[in-house]
């Protein structure tokens, strides 16, 4: 029988779709984070956020462990969470013999942590296709210190902004003269759609949409900070095809806080 499938199967397919790109992804550009201005940006994206004190993260689907090795690098100690076993075992050959690093198979919707025990919970490209988003940043909120960090990294890859569709044409013109990029997302872009149009967020991820779930959640002091830095960083070592790439879709980077406990009485 076809046609779609049934949303019970959504977070299977999910993984399935990952796992399947675990091997490639790091080729896909804007995946793999290279040593130089690129690293830096992200780097001092996530300081600049969390502080220069060593924290206890919980890394949310760590992937290839790209994001794992910048909080590595600024001294955190890190859980490293993802569901898919393909790519967890990419980010735990990258990460051979890491110190303050540790590895977790989980659903980032429901990691069953226990309550009150990161300092921070970090995480870049997940929030889009959250099953269910207000259970899983209740859960998230649950994990979370008094006072602790929620940052993530994020974007609206439903449709490009205006600018984005100017450079999309671009780029299909280069892929007609040079070849397409057999890497690039769009290269299993039937099963990505149909992950998509299941997703509560398939239709776009927009600070606007995402704020009120956080506050429901118990989340304050929502702060919304430009990728504009980072995709500058990254147009200084792309090519044509790339450059043109960081202008597609309207990103940003959302931190956020759980209140910190009244003082007791
Ligand atoms: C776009 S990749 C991002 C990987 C990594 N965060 C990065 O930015 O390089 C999405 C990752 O999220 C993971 N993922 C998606 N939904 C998940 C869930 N519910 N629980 C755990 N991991 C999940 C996938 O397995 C995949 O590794």
């Amino acid at each position: 029988m076809h046609g779609p499938r049934p949303n019970s199967h959504l977070k299977e397919d999910i993984r399935d779709y990952w796992s399947r790109r675990s091997e490639t992804f790091d080729l896909a550009f804007g995946h793999r984070i290279p040593e130089g201005p690129e690293f830096d940006a992200w780097a001092a994206a996530i300081r600049e956020r969390l502080g220069p004190e060593p924290r206890r993260v919980l890394e949310l689907a760590c992937g290839t462990g790209e994001v794992t090795r910048l909080l590595l690098s600024l001294g955190h100690e890190v859980t490293a969470l993802d569901f898919s076993e393909a790519m967890l075992a990419v980010a735990r050959k990258k990460h051979a013999g890491a110190r303050g690093l540790r590895f977790l198979l989980a659903d980032a919707e429901n990691p069953m942590e226990p309550d009150e025990s990161y300092d921070a919970i970090v995480c870049r490209h997940l929030v889009w296709t959250l099953t269910t988003p207000a259970t899983a940043f209740a859960e998230w909120h649950r994990m979370l210190k008094s006072g602790g960090l929620l940052l993530f990294f994020d974007g609206d890859w439903a449709a490009p902004t205006r600018l984005g569709r100017l450079a999309s044409r671009a780029i299909a013109m280069l892929d007609k003269v040079v070849g397409t990029d057999p890497h690039y997302d769009g290269a299993m872009s039937e099963r990505h759609a149909s992950i998509m149009e299941r997703l509560p967020f398939g239709d776009g991820l927009t600070v606007e949409r995402v704020l009120p779930l956080l506050e429901a959640a118990g989340f304050r002091d929502m702060t919304v900070g430009s990728h504009a830095p980072i995709a500058k960083a990254q147009r200084r070592t792309a090519d044509l095809r790339n450059r043109l790439r960081t202008l597609l879709y309207r990103r940003f980077i959302l931190c956020c806080r759980r209140a910190p406990a009244p003082p007791s009485a």
